[in-house]
């Protein structure tokens, strides 16, 4: 199965894993021994006198708590449990959230690494809940439901969906094995109960079947025959290749996915349906098979004109030109089948930079070079990019302007490249020739 490395992480200091320079992982040892650090001990410990009372924090209580940046950030106690000696308050672990931050960051940890002269009065939580849900209007209840509601839950009442909240709020898994990478995860997923609290997860990294121990997985490799994912390679370009996997024909598989896609997708729909369903997966290919980089999946008929639900790039992988390959790719089956596509809302941050970029790179390059006026109808046409999506691209690189009741498009060729610039690199060329596909037709 070759060597282990620890993944990499994108470098803006919101990825779970790893985080910046170094990747220093943050503990509390880290934490105390660094010069600045010193300082602020002292003046913890003598707060920890005053506060020794109130040991263990109470979930909900606000602090400063030093991130892997050996900085202080506000945080907030989302959960907490006895440490391993657990004979006094002191021994206590948070699993924290970082205010400032996406929840991806959040973690386990120790009392040290916590500044106690900032706590914070706890808010009572259910009272401060009791008055927002009050205060909602109806758009932002929709708003909600539109974030939070997994399918078949669209009939849930708030009270139900703080307790969804509730329930994923905690990572459950924190790392797993896949292929050559061990990768920390990002979110919760809601694995069988057999499998909640497992420190790692190993997963075969062609079938997507996931174990809790390693030699169960080294007895798995040796007679799992995949080499590749189930279904049809319908793109083969040098050593990338993508496969299309039916959900209802590869169900097991599909669900697998799910479950490993959930771990470091938020807010997304988890689909255990996924009859409904078409995934993508990009694959690296070498001489010991083709190996999964990131997947989109793609509902078989989509009323609301989506043509991608969920995408992924596995952190090892991240922002080396996959995401916008996998959105680009997207596009491109909306060509052949002669319509105009969307995401499904809502967009994750990563999910909106990655599109953003994607749309404003194809929509400016085609401006560039386009002689005399241009319509949003005929670049949608051209790109199979939704009229909304490019109004709104356009719009918010101020490139629109409302005249006589129309929109026009406003392209200054310096400003243009500006943005162009702006913009970052392109993804991934998708070579359009080397895709072999037809759109799907239910079979019988
Ligand atoms: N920090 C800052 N910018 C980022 C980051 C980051 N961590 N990650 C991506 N971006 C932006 C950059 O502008 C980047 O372009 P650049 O590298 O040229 O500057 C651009 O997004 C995309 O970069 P790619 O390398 O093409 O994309 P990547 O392979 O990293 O995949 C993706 C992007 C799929 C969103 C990935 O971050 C991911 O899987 N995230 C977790 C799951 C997720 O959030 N998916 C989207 C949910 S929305 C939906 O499914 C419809
Ligand atoms: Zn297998």
């Amino acid at each position: 199965m070759g060597s282990m490395e620890a993944s990499t992480a994108p470098e803006n200091g919101s990825s779970a894993a790893g985080g910046g320079a170094g990747g220093t992982a943050c503990n509390g040892a880290g934490a105390a021994s660094n010069g600045g650090g010193m300082e602020r001990r002292l003046r913890s410990s003598a707060a920890s006198a005053s506060w020794a009372a109130h040991l263990p924090l109470e979930v909900g209580t606000r602090v400063m708590c030093r991130w892997r940046d050996q900085k202080l950030h506000p945080v907030k106690v989302i959960e907490r449990r006895k440490g391993s000696a657990c004979s006094s308050p002191a021994d206590y672990e948070y699993y924290v959230h970082y205010t400032e931050f996406n929840r991806r960051l959040d973690e386990w940890v120790k009392l040290d690494q916590l500044d106690l002269d900032t706590v914070e009065t706890v808010v009572d939580e259910k009272v401060e809940d009791k008055a927002t849900s009050l205060k909602m209007t109806r758009h932002q209840k929709r708003k909600i439901d539109e974030t939070h509601v997994e399918q078949g839950h669209e009939e849930l009442d708030a009270a139900s969906l703080r307790e969804h909240e509730e329930f994923t709020k905690v990572k459950n898994i924190a790392k797993i094995e896949l292929g050559r990478y061990e990768i920390d995860t990002w979110y919760f997923s809601p694995f069988p109960p057999e499998y909640n609290d497992c420190p790692k997860l190993f997963f075969c990294e062609f079938c997507l079947n996931f174990m809790k121990r390693k030699e169960q997985l080294q007895r798995h490799m040796k007679k799992c025959d995949l080499k590749h994912p189930p279904g049809d390679e319908i793109y083969r370009s040098g050593t990338l290749s993508m496969f299309e996997v039916d959900g209802k024909k590869n169900k097991v598989y599909g669900q697998n996915l799910c479950y490993l896609a959930k771990l470091f997708l938020d807010h997304k729909t988890l689909y255990y349906d996924v009859d409904l369903f078409l995934f993508y997966v990009l694959c690296e290919c070498d001489d010991r098979g083709c190996h999964m980089v990131g997947y989109f999946s793609k509902e078989k008929h989509s009323e609301e004109s989506y043509n991608l639900a969920c995408i992924l790039t596995l952190p090892p992988y991240q922002r080396k030109g996959y995401g916008k390959f996998l959105i680009a790719f997207s596009y491109e089956l909306s060509k052949k089948e002669g319509k105009v596509g969307t995401p499904e809302r809502p967009l994750s941050d990563l999910g909106l930079l990655s599109y953003r970029g994607y749309w404003t790179r194809v929509l400016l390059e085609i401006l560039k070079k386009h002689k005399g006026n241009i319509s949003i109808k005929e670049l949608s046409d051209m790109t199979a990019i939704k009229a909304d999506d490019i109004l709104s691209t356009l719009q918010s690189l101020d490139l629109i302007q409302y005249r006589k009741g129309q929109h026009v498009i406003c392209a200054d060729p310096k400003v243009l490249d500006r943005h162009l610039k702006a913009a970052g690199r392109g993804g991934l060329d998708v070579d359009v020739s080397k895709l072999i596909w037809t759109p799907y037709k239910e079979q019988g």
